[in-house]
Protein backbone atom coordinates (compact mmCIF):
# COMPACT_ATOMS: atom_id res chain seq x y z
CA UNK A 1 0.00 0.00 0.00
CA UNK A 2 0.77 3.66 -0.62
CA UNK A 3 3.60 4.47 2.30
CA UNK A 4 1.50 7.89 2.67
CA UNK A 5 -1.73 6.01 3.91
CA UNK A 6 -2.12 6.02 7.88
CA UNK A 7 -2.78 2.87 8.82
CA UNK A 8 -5.66 2.44 11.42
CA UNK A 9 -4.33 0.88 14.87
CA UNK A 10 -8.21 -0.62 15.25
CA UNK A 11 -11.03 -2.08 13.16
CA UNK A 12 -13.70 -3.69 13.72
CA UNK A 13 -15.29 -6.11 11.24
CA UNK A 14 -18.77 -6.84 10.98
CA UNK A 15 -18.38 -10.02 9.07
CA UNK A 16 -22.08 -10.05 6.87
CA UNK A 17 -23.48 -11.73 3.70
CA UNK A 18 -22.47 -15.65 4.74
CA UNK A 19 -26.03 -16.43 4.26
CA UNK A 20 -26.51 -14.87 0.54
CA UNK A 21 -23.28 -15.61 -0.54
CA UNK A 22 -24.53 -19.49 -0.15
CA UNK A 23 -28.00 -18.71 -1.47
CA UNK A 24 -27.11 -17.25 -4.65
CA UNK A 25 -25.21 -20.52 -5.46
CA UNK A 26 -27.87 -22.72 -4.31
CA UNK A 27 -25.75 -23.84 -1.08
CA UNK A 28 -26.65 -24.60 2.41
CA UNK A 29 -25.92 -21.12 4.86
CA UNK A 30 -23.46 -23.12 6.30
CA UNK A 31 -21.27 -23.24 3.25
CA UNK A 32 -21.56 -19.76 3.13
CA UNK A 33 -19.98 -19.41 6.82
CA UNK A 34 -17.20 -21.99 5.96
CA UNK A 35 -16.06 -19.52 3.22
CA UNK A 36 -16.58 -16.51 5.28
CA UNK A 37 -13.78 -18.58 7.80
CA UNK A 38 -11.69 -19.06 5.73
CA UNK A 39 -11.84 -15.27 4.98
CA UNK A 40 -11.70 -14.40 8.64
CA UNK A 41 -8.31 -16.64 8.29
CA UNK A 42 -6.85 -14.45 5.81
CA UNK A 43 -8.08 -11.22 7.17
CA UNK A 44 -6.86 -11.82 10.40
CA UNK A 45 -3.22 -12.25 8.82
CA UNK A 46 -3.37 -9.55 6.94
CA UNK A 47 -4.01 -6.88 9.71
CA UNK A 48 -1.42 -8.46 11.15
CA UNK A 49 1.16 -8.37 8.52
CA UNK A 50 -0.49 -4.32 8.02
CA UNK A 51 0.76 -3.80 11.78
CA UNK A 52 -2.89 -3.03 13.04
CA UNK A 53 -2.66 -2.67 17.29
CA UNK A 54 -6.21 -4.61 17.31
CA UNK A 55 -9.08 -6.02 15.21
CA UNK A 56 -12.34 -7.19 16.53
CA UNK A 57 -14.51 -9.74 14.50
CA UNK A 58 -18.15 -9.99 15.33
CA UNK A 59 -18.75 -13.68 14.96
CA UNK A 60 -21.79 -14.27 16.88
CA UNK A 61 -24.12 -11.88 18.82
CA UNK A 62 -26.43 -12.45 21.65
CA UNK A 63 -29.35 -12.70 18.81
CA UNK A 64 -27.82 -15.14 16.57
CA UNK A 65 -29.10 -18.08 18.96
CA UNK A 66 -32.32 -17.88 17.27
CA UNK A 67 -30.50 -19.18 14.74
CA UNK A 68 -31.70 -23.04 13.11
CA UNK A 69 -29.68 -25.40 15.99
CA UNK A 70 -27.63 -26.82 12.78
CA UNK A 71 -26.60 -23.29 11.74
CA UNK A 72 -25.38 -22.47 15.35
CA UNK A 73 -24.14 -25.69 15.61
CA UNK A 74 -22.17 -25.35 12.15
CA UNK A 75 -20.69 -21.93 13.05
CA UNK A 76 -19.63 -23.20 16.43
CA UNK A 77 -17.47 -26.23 14.40
CA UNK A 78 -15.97 -23.93 12.21
CA UNK A 79 -14.85 -21.65 15.28
CA UNK A 80 -13.20 -24.63 17.13
CA UNK A 81 -11.56 -24.98 13.76
CA UNK A 82 -10.35 -21.46 13.05
CA UNK A 83 -9.52 -20.33 16.26
CA UNK A 84 -6.55 -22.94 15.94
CA UNK A 85 -5.99 -22.02 11.82
CA UNK A 86 -6.49 -18.12 12.54
CA UNK A 87 -2.89 -18.09 14.25
CA UNK A 88 -0.62 -21.29 15.76
CA UNK A 89 -1.68 -19.33 19.74
CA UNK A 90 1.14 -21.79 20.99
CA UNK A 91 3.92 -20.29 19.04
CA UNK A 92 2.95 -16.72 17.70
CA UNK A 93 3.00 -13.42 19.36
CA UNK A 94 -0.70 -12.52 19.15
CA UNK A 95 -3.38 -12.32 22.18
CA UNK A 96 -6.73 -13.25 21.19
CA UNK A 97 -9.28 -12.26 23.80
CA UNK A 98 -13.16 -13.20 23.52
CA UNK A 99 -15.29 -10.09 23.70
CA UNK A 100 -18.58 -11.18 25.05
CA UNK A 101 -21.04 -13.44 27.87
CA UNK A 102 -19.11 -16.80 27.98
CA UNK A 103 -21.26 -18.53 30.29
CA UNK A 104 -23.21 -19.62 27.18
CA UNK A 105 -20.45 -22.11 26.28
CA UNK A 106 -19.58 -25.54 27.35
CA UNK A 107 -17.24 -28.17 26.54
CA UNK A 108 -14.07 -28.51 24.13
CA UNK A 109 -15.22 -25.10 22.84
CA UNK A 110 -15.09 -23.40 26.28
CA UNK A 111 -11.94 -24.96 27.17
CA UNK A 112 -10.39 -24.21 23.82
CA UNK A 113 -11.39 -19.97 24.72
CA UNK A 114 -9.97 -20.40 28.05
CA UNK A 115 -6.80 -21.89 27.10
CA UNK A 116 -6.15 -19.56 23.90
CA UNK A 117 -6.67 -16.50 26.18
CA UNK A 118 -4.64 -17.69 29.15
CA UNK A 119 -2.24 -18.65 26.95
CA UNK A 120 -1.75 -15.12 24.64
CA UNK A 121 -2.47 -13.07 27.48
CA UNK A 122 0.91 -11.27 27.78
CA UNK A 123 1.82 -11.26 24.11
CA UNK A 124 2.67 -7.96 22.73
CA UNK A 125 1.86 -8.56 18.92
CA UNK A 126 -1.74 -7.24 17.62
CA UNK A 127 -4.64 -8.18 19.62
CA UNK A 128 -7.19 -10.28 17.63
CA UNK A 129 -10.60 -9.81 19.27
CA UNK A 130 -13.73 -12.14 18.42
CA UNK A 131 -17.06 -11.24 19.35
CA UNK A 132 -19.10 -14.18 20.47
CA UNK A 133 -22.27 -14.10 21.99
CA UNK A 134 -21.82 -10.65 22.33
CA UNK A 135 -24.15 -7.52 22.55
CA UNK A 136 -23.22 -4.22 23.11
CA UNK A 137 -25.98 -3.21 25.85
CA UNK A 138 -25.68 -5.87 27.39
CA UNK A 139 -21.48 -5.57 27.54
CA UNK A 140 -22.83 -1.96 29.04
CA UNK A 141 -25.50 -3.30 31.33
CA UNK A 142 -22.91 -6.00 33.21
CA UNK A 143 -20.53 -3.32 33.74
CA UNK A 144 -23.04 -0.86 35.11
CA UNK A 145 -23.64 -3.82 37.43
CA UNK A 146 -20.13 -4.68 38.13
CA UNK A 147 -19.18 -1.17 39.03
CA UNK A 148 -22.43 -0.76 40.82
CA UNK A 149 -21.42 -3.68 43.18
CA UNK A 150 -17.97 -2.24 43.97
CA UNK A 151 -19.89 1.22 45.01
CA UNK A 152 -22.45 -0.67 47.10
CA UNK A 153 -19.25 -3.14 48.85
CA UNK A 154 -17.40 0.27 49.25
CA UNK A 155 -14.69 -0.38 46.90
CA UNK A 156 -15.20 1.87 44.70
CA UNK A 157 -16.29 6.21 45.07
CA UNK A 158 -19.45 7.29 42.81
CA UNK A 159 -16.67 10.17 41.89
CA UNK A 160 -14.58 8.19 40.74
CA UNK A 161 -16.94 6.65 37.96
CA UNK A 162 -15.55 8.22 34.69
CA UNK A 163 -15.47 7.53 31.15
CA UNK A 164 -12.61 6.36 31.32
CA UNK A 165 -13.36 3.79 34.29
CA UNK A 166 -16.04 3.25 33.11
CA UNK A 167 -14.40 1.76 30.02
CA UNK A 168 -12.24 -0.81 32.32
CA UNK A 169 -15.25 -2.80 32.62
CA UNK A 170 -15.81 -3.39 29.05
CA UNK A 171 -14.84 -6.53 27.67
CA UNK A 172 -12.25 -4.48 25.46
CA UNK A 173 -10.45 -2.88 28.72
CA UNK A 174 -6.97 -1.39 27.99
CA UNK A 175 -7.46 -1.04 24.00
CA UNK A 176 -7.92 1.64 21.77
CA UNK A 177 -11.13 2.31 20.45
CA UNK A 178 -11.43 1.33 16.92
CA UNK A 179 -10.40 4.14 14.17
CA UNK A 180 -13.65 2.60 11.90
CA UNK A 181 -16.04 -0.34 11.64
CA UNK A 182 -16.51 -1.69 8.70
CA UNK A 183 -19.46 -3.97 7.23
CA UNK A 184 -19.71 -5.27 4.10
CA UNK A 185 -22.28 -7.26 2.72
CA UNK A 186 -24.56 -3.50 2.04
CA UNK A 187 -26.17 -3.79 5.37
CA UNK A 188 -26.14 -0.17 7.06
CA UNK A 189 -26.81 -1.15 10.61
CA UNK A 190 -24.63 -1.24 13.61
CA UNK A 191 -26.51 -4.22 14.84
CA UNK A 192 -25.50 -3.62 18.49
CA UNK A 193 -21.46 -4.01 18.08
CA UNK A 194 -19.25 -2.12 20.25
CA UNK A 195 -22.00 0.80 21.16
CA UNK A 196 -19.76 1.99 23.78
CA UNK A 197 -16.28 1.79 22.11
CA UNK A 198 -17.53 3.46 18.24
CA UNK A 199 -18.40 7.05 19.81
CA UNK A 200 -15.98 8.37 17.60
CA UNK A 201 -15.59 5.89 14.86
CA UNK A 202 -15.62 6.08 11.18
CA UNK A 203 -18.52 3.68 9.11
CA UNK A 204 -17.15 2.21 6.13
CA UNK A 205 -19.45 0.12 4.44
CA UNK A 206 -19.18 -1.96 1.21
CA UNK A 207 -21.14 -3.73 -1.16
CA UNK A 208 -18.99 -7.05 -1.49
CA UNK A 209 -20.10 -9.90 0.27
CA UNK A 210 -18.11 -11.02 3.47
CA UNK A 211 -17.27 -14.52 1.73
CA UNK A 212 -15.94 -12.77 -1.37
CA UNK A 213 -14.09 -10.24 0.42
CA UNK A 214 -10.28 -9.80 -0.07
CA UNK A 215 -7.08 -8.05 1.33
CA UNK A 216 -7.76 -5.67 -1.72
CA UNK A 217 -11.12 -5.10 -0.48
CA UNK A 218 -9.41 -4.07 3.05
CA UNK A 219 -6.93 -1.82 1.41
CA UNK A 220 -9.87 0.16 -0.15
CA UNK A 221 -11.66 0.39 3.38
CA UNK A 222 -8.35 1.86 5.02
CA UNK A 223 -7.83 4.17 2.14
CA UNK A 224 -11.98 5.01 2.18
CA UNK A 225 -10.83 5.86 6.33
CA UNK A 226 -7.98 7.92 5.43
CA UNK A 227 -10.18 10.14 3.37
CA UNK A 228 -12.42 11.23 6.69
CA UNK A 229 -11.13 13.83 8.07
CA UNK A 230 -11.71 12.82 11.64
CA UNK A 231 -11.91 16.20 14.33
CA UNK A 232 -13.42 14.51 17.64
CA UNK A 233 -15.89 17.31 17.99
CA UNK A 234 -12.97 20.09 17.81
CA UNK A 235 -13.08 22.26 14.14
C1 LIG B 1 -23.40 -13.11 9.31
O1 LIG B 1 -23.83 -13.49 8.03
C2 LIG B 1 -22.46 -14.08 9.83
C3 LIG B 1 -22.59 -14.78 11.01
C4 LIG B 1 -23.74 -14.60 11.91
C5 LIG B 1 -21.61 -15.80 11.43
C6 LIG B 1 -20.18 -15.47 11.17
C7 LIG B 1 -19.40 -16.70 11.36
C8 LIG B 1 -18.32 -17.08 10.64
C9 LIG B 1 -17.70 -16.27 9.59
C10 LIG B 1 -17.74 -18.45 10.86
C11 LIG B 1 -16.94 -18.69 12.06
C12 LIG B 1 -16.26 -17.53 12.67
C13 LIG B 1 -14.94 -17.47 12.97
C14 LIG B 1 -14.43 -16.29 13.75
C15 LIG B 1 -14.01 -18.51 12.55
P1 LIG B 1 -25.36 -13.89 7.79
O2 LIG B 1 -25.48 -15.36 7.99
O3 LIG B 1 -26.21 -13.04 8.68
O4 LIG B 1 -25.55 -13.51 6.30
P2 LIG B 1 -26.88 -13.03 5.58
O5 LIG B 1 -27.22 -11.68 6.15
O6 LIG B 1 -26.48 -12.96 4.14
O7 LIG B 1 -27.93 -14.07 5.87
Amino acid sequence: MDSNIIIPKHIGIIMDGNGRWAKKRMLPRNMGHKKGAEVFQDITRYCNELGLESVTFYAFSTENWKRPVEEVNGIMTLLKEYLVKAFDYEKENNRIVFLGDKSAFTGELLELMLDIEEKTKDRTGMTLNIALNYGARNEIVKATKDIAQLVKDGKMNVEDITEETFSDYLYTKGQPDPDFILRPSGEKRISNFLLWQIAYSEFVYMDVLWPDFTRKDLDEAIIEFNKRNRRFGGV
